[in-house]
């Protein structure tokens, strides 16, 4: 989703803020934008297309301490350079970048701006202008103060007043900002990686909050204009997190990092043989008779994995909802049921509304993120992090794989009894690791697949559920039209599908399921089909095309993931895909 950068200090704000905006390109964006404030006039340069070409269009005849910077999502508006940000008013007064959504910015436009002009489609320059219409009777903080008390939606705001050079103003309401304090100056951001190397302590701004900051110092306040304390945290991630090293590309990077990703959450969570999970989450899940999971794309994906071990090693009768759905239709409740919810990032839109709407109706929350920081985190009533590191590439990997082992971890604890998943976790990082190493064979499997229009993955139970997660990696960077089925429907309806030369994937880790889902192969082949078959070794055919080495049978969908994923990455390469920023697609989905 949209991205904020914005500078004020003694260093040269345009540097900072194209590079950071080049740092939060991961997020997904289509047009790019940059205010720069020289000489009592501020500069806008901005443009359709990537934070490159904005270099390219950008002056760098001057030097200038204070600016904001913007890459746009679409929302409002196609992308172009009309609709891309910063936005000015009708004065030119006041110049703004926004990241998220108001909800009621028709209804603002026609109450307070019938005589202004609009020369964009966004739902940001009406905020803009709402700031200059208040400021004709009261100064500029408090015509921020009061356009901030009439804006309904979602919004992280950096404002620039023409009239005053010294300082910049920031709010925020469900759409995170971060503001971090350094020796030379203050970076403000909608995530933590810009800040990197300009920052020693940061804070991340909480809902309905706005502020002013200077080069030395900022203050904020709630929208009553009182006050605020301002709690700093130490800032300590290093600029080589966020590299890619030897890859060629982030995906490639995170991929690999997944062995070592499993042995830290072991290390996490183990205390020698014994699970190490915090008693009040414990607690709080055994006093519950079920767990609801919430969550959206892969980490929904991740989900299924949750509630089978929840299910199968713990007893626990478990659910998972789409956030997108839940937030909308309630789902009938019955006894005592606790509330999960998985997000890589934390802050995801339609997860955080529903995690809202449970918690005000009384039911404990648990967030399993990969960021502590993040609103969901701080938002429940408990927290687990998922130790993946800072996933870059849009499509999530390793993020997947962390979230499957905490929950396996959780469910062991939850169990209460002797584990041997220690072993296991360490014998599945091996197992990822002679599946890096023997790449190649997944690389020239891709070449059979990169040309096909339709892509179909098959398997039951764990690997069906393994089979949603390959699907959508595969569409999301190859663009490949690319499905999964349960074997069994097929022949209910979807078989009509299958084509000549189809590439259809059937994924056999378990023994249960092994031959059935290899008969539904057949049938598949028997219409057409290219039948290709991922299968543990200990279930494999001497014909099948990749094997997975043998891992405990809960864990298979650890090994069979990362086949997927490197699929996924090496169709998209040879589609010439942009791997790491796939069209359409952003990291952090902050909008319902
Ligand atoms: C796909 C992907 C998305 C996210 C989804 C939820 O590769 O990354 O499907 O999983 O947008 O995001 P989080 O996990 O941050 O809540």
């Amino acid at each position: 989703m949209c991205g904020i950068v914005g500078y004020i200090g003694m260093k040269d704000a345009r540097d900072i803020i194209l590079s950071g905006l080049e740092q939060l390109e991961y997020r997904g964006y289509d047009s790019a934008g940059i205010a720069l404030f020289h000489q009592q006039e501020i500069k806008i340069f901005k443009d359709k297309g990537r934070v490159s070409h904005l270099r390219d269009i950008c002056d760098f005849s001057f030097k200038t301490g204070l600016g904001i910077g913007h890459t746009r999502w679409a929302t409002h508006g196609e992308p172009n350079h009309k609709n891309s940000h910063p936005h000015i008013s009708n004065s030119g007064r006041f110049v703004i970048v926004h990241n998220g959504v108001i909800e009621n910015y028709k209804k603002l436009k026609i109450e307070y701006l019938s005589n202004y002009e609009f020369y964009s489609d966004t739902d940001t320059e009406v905020i803009v202008n709402l700031i200059e219409y208040f400021s004709k009777s009261y100064s500029g903080r408090e015509a921020i103060r009061r356009t901030l008390n009439e804006l309904e939606g979602s919004y992280a705001l950096l404002i620039l007043d023409k009239e005053e050079p010294e300082q910049l103003y920031i709010a925020k309401n469900k759409t995170p900002l971060i503001v971090g304090a350094g020796e030379s100056g203050i970076t403000i951001a909608s995530d933590v990686i810009p800040l990197a190397g300009h920052c020693t302590t940061y804070t991340s701004l909480n809902d309905k909050v706005f502020g002013v900051v200077q080069s030395k110092s900022f203050q904020l306040f709630d929208y009553l204009g009182n006050d605020l304390s301002v709690q700093m945290k130490k800032f300590n991630i290093n600029n080589e997190d966020f590299e890619k090293g030897d890859f060629d590309h982030f995906m490639l990077k995170e991929i690999h990092e997944q062995p070592s990703i499993i042995r830290h959450l072991v290390q996490e969570y183990f205390d020698n043989e014994k699970i190490a999970i915090p008693k009040k989450i414990l607690d709080c899940i055994k006093s519950s008779t079920k767990i609801n999971l919430v969550a959206c794309g892969t980490s929904m994906y991740a989900s299924y994995m949750a509630k089978y071990y929840f299910e199968k090693l713990c007893n626990i009768p478990s659910e998972v909802f789409v956030a997108s759905e839940l937030v909308y239709s309630t789902p009938l409740i019955v006894d005592k049921p606790c509330f999960i919810y998985l997000s890589q990032s934390g802050e995801t839109a339609d997860s955080i509304a529903v995690m809202k709407k449970f918690l005000a109706k009384g039911f404990p929350s648990i967030a399993i993120t990969n960021s502590p920081n993040s609103t969901m985190a701080e938002l429940a009533t408990h927290h687990l992090n998922i130790f993946a590191g800072k996933e870059i590439a849009v499509a999530s990997t390793k993020a997947y794989i962390a979230q499957v082992v905490t929950c396996a971890i959780l469910a062991k604890a939850l169990s209460g009894q002797k584990t041997n998943l220690k072993n296991n976790l360490n014998k599945t990082a091996m197992a990822i690791e002679k599946i890096l190493e023997e790449k190649i064979i997944i690389k020239n499997l891709a070449k059979q697949i990169f040309t096909a229009s339709d892509v179909f993955y098959i398997g039951r139970g764990i690997d069906y559920w393994v089979c949603l997660e390959a699907a959508l990696k595969l569409k999301e960077i190859s663009y490949i039209h690319t499905e999964a089925f349960s074997s069994g429907e097929l022949k209910h309806g979807s078989i009509a599908l299958i084509d000549k030369d189809v590439p259809v994937l059937a994924i056999c880790t378990q023994e249960g399921t092994n031959s059935i889902v290899r008969s539904n192969l057949t049938e598949t082949i028997a219409r057409g089909a290219k039948g290709i078959v991922i299968a543990m070794e200990s279930l494999s055919d001497p014909t099948d095309d990749i094997i997975l080495p043998d891992v405990a049978h809960y864990l298979t969908p650890l090994v069979s993931a990362v086949v997927c994923q490197l699929l996924a990455y090496y169709v998209a390469v040879l589609k010439g895909n942009d791997v790491d920023k796939p069209k359409n697609l952003a990291k952090s989905v902050t909008v319902e």
